[in-house]
């Protein structure tokens, strides 16, 4: 990381874009950013460069001056919270889940929101070597809070994870290119800090934000039984009044008036703020969920390891697993196939299907195959009868008072409760010192021996990159850079 951040400086911006440098795609450049991002970061400004260019077509929602900020983010949050409150008695009153139809649902949508999630708050890691500089504070105690400061139990990358792990949702690595254009924006961003300062700033400003899809996420995946948390966790730090989304416009403020050119800032802000529009969101991805799709994909994957797994003797209409298994395009006619046969009993209880019987339960013959995952799309599927689709879009209908049960654990949970504890504090076991205890006393000794306040942030700076700070030593380093920012 460089300590020598320019304030704007959209001349060395312009100069680092070259025009003959490649731009690669979105998941491309986010695996780079996570493996080797120093290697990365021309083809990351390049990446930038295009993806501003794109958020320039975007309609243009901030107000002129930016004396009206406070009031227009006060504004949207007042606004947010009565669609809120809309949507709450809607429910109340009888109307159906708004965003996912089932479990299974819900659960494609964690794991399609991934990619963003886990490299939330990457976009504020260029700011840290700034923490001499008070302006540029609002931005580095957000990425600290996006850290949890430290605390596993508060990192918001390791929050995401355990959440993907609980689900069996973690293989999300093949989805689709658009999913990943908001995590490439954010490790871009986070590597070039000095060329692209206040467009961080305005995309701070825009993703920090209370959106109304965040309430009504939290309260649907509750609804699920889906822990919330790391839902709920947002809508308490980006509240307009002290939160995250106060941060942004301070740092906004701050930061604009130590500008040569504080228009071209404003300027770059908005398009800084655009790009939180681009690629998959919250909605497009609950939008392009499909049941049937989504088991399909599946069985085909499955198919690939399993389609020589099965003896001769097992046949659906005539023909063998394996044949069935083959050819990936077969799939669809092999369910119907399992449907026709009986083996599959759709809009009964799963475990009327004698083939969910072979996967579930300790002695199933394909126990272990599907994950849980798996199992919930399948369980969906045949739950949901061919004629009942729409209802299935819809959702399941919740009495009054199902729905007034909801709400309240809703409440406990936001005061964590209801849940199981998540994560473990590092505990120092006694006996024998593990190699990670002997790593974490290692930076302990090295911060002591540094040869000044500078020297030891830099260090500790380092270890918080978006890639490592949920890791022992990341979330180590956390602690520290957090005690002596403000030491
Ligand atoms: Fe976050």
């Amino acid at each position: 990381m460089t300590s020598s951040l320019a304030v704007d400086s959209p001349e060395r911006a312009a100069a680092t874009a070259t025009s003959d440098t490649a731009i690669p795609t979105a998941k491309a450049l986010y695996f780079s950013m996570l493996d080797n991002p120093e290697e990365a970061a021309v083809e990351a400004r390049a990446f930038l460069h295009a993806q501003i260019e794109l958020a320039r077509c975007e309609p243009e929602e901030l107000p002129e001056s930016v004396t009206q900020l406070s009031g227009w983010v006060q504004g949207r949050s007042e606004a947010v919270g009565l669609a809120y409150r809309e949507y709450l008695n809607a429910r109340k009153n009888g109307a159906a889940r708004r965003y996912f139809t089932n479990k299974s649902h819900a659960l494609a949508f964690l794991k399609g929101a991934a990619p963003t999630k886990l490299a939330d708050g990457a976009w504020l890691y260029g700011t840290l070597p700034r923490w001499e500089n008070p302006d540029f504070h609002p931005l580095i105690k957000t990425y600290l809070e996006e850290l949890g400061d430290g605390v596993p139990d508060k990192n918001h990358v390791t929050l995401y994870r355990r959440l993907l792990a609980a689900h069996g949702c973690e293989h999300w690595e093949g989805l689709s290119d658009p999913h990943f254009v908001q995590g490439a924006i954010q490790f871009a961003l986070a590597y070039n800090a000095q060329d692209f300062l206040p467009e961080i700033v305005g995309y701070n400003l825009g993703y920090e934000q209370l959106p109304l899809h965040l309430l009504i996420t939290s309260y649907e995946l509750n609804e699920l039984g889906i822990d919330p948390y790391y839902f709920t966790l947002h809508v308490t730090v980006d509240n307009a009044g002290s939160g995250h989304a106060h941060k942004a416009v301070q740092a906004l403020r701050n930061l604009m008036a130590q500008s040569s050119d504080p228009a071209a800032f404003y300027r770059r802000v908005l398009d800084g703020y655009r790009l939180n529009e681009l690629g998959a969101s919250t909605t497009s991805i609950i939008a392009g969920f499909d049941l049937e799709a989504e088991l399909v994909e599946i069985f085909t994957a499955k198919a690939v390891v399993g389609k020589n797994m099965h003896s001769d003797y097992c046949r659906v209409a005539g023909r063998s697993i394996n044949d069935w298994l083959a050819e990936p395009a077969q799939i669809p006619a092999f369910m119907a196939a399992m449907e026709g046969a009986g083996w599959i009993k759709r809009g009964e209880d799963a475990e009327n299907s004698r083939f969910w019987r072979l996967i579930q339960g300790e002695r199933a013959e394909m126990f272990g195959v599907f994950s849980s995952y798996e199992q919930q799309v399948l369980r969906d599927w045949i739950q949901s009868s061919r004629d009942d689709s729409t209802a299935a879009r819809t959702g399941r209908v919740l009495s009054h008072r199902a729905r007034q049960r909801t709400l309240d654990t809703l409440n406990q949970h936001a005061e964590r409760g209801a849940y199981p504890e998540r994560g473990l504090i590092r505990r120092r076991r006694s006996g024998a010192e593990s190699a990670g205890d002997a790593e974490l006393r290692q930076l302990e000794q090295k911060v002591a021996d540094a040869a000044g306040k500078p020297e030891a942030m830099a260090m500790l700076a380092r270890l918080m990159s978006p890639a490592v700070h949920h890791t022992a030593i990341g979330l180590m380093a956390t602690r520290m850079y957090s005690q002596l920012l403000d030491a």
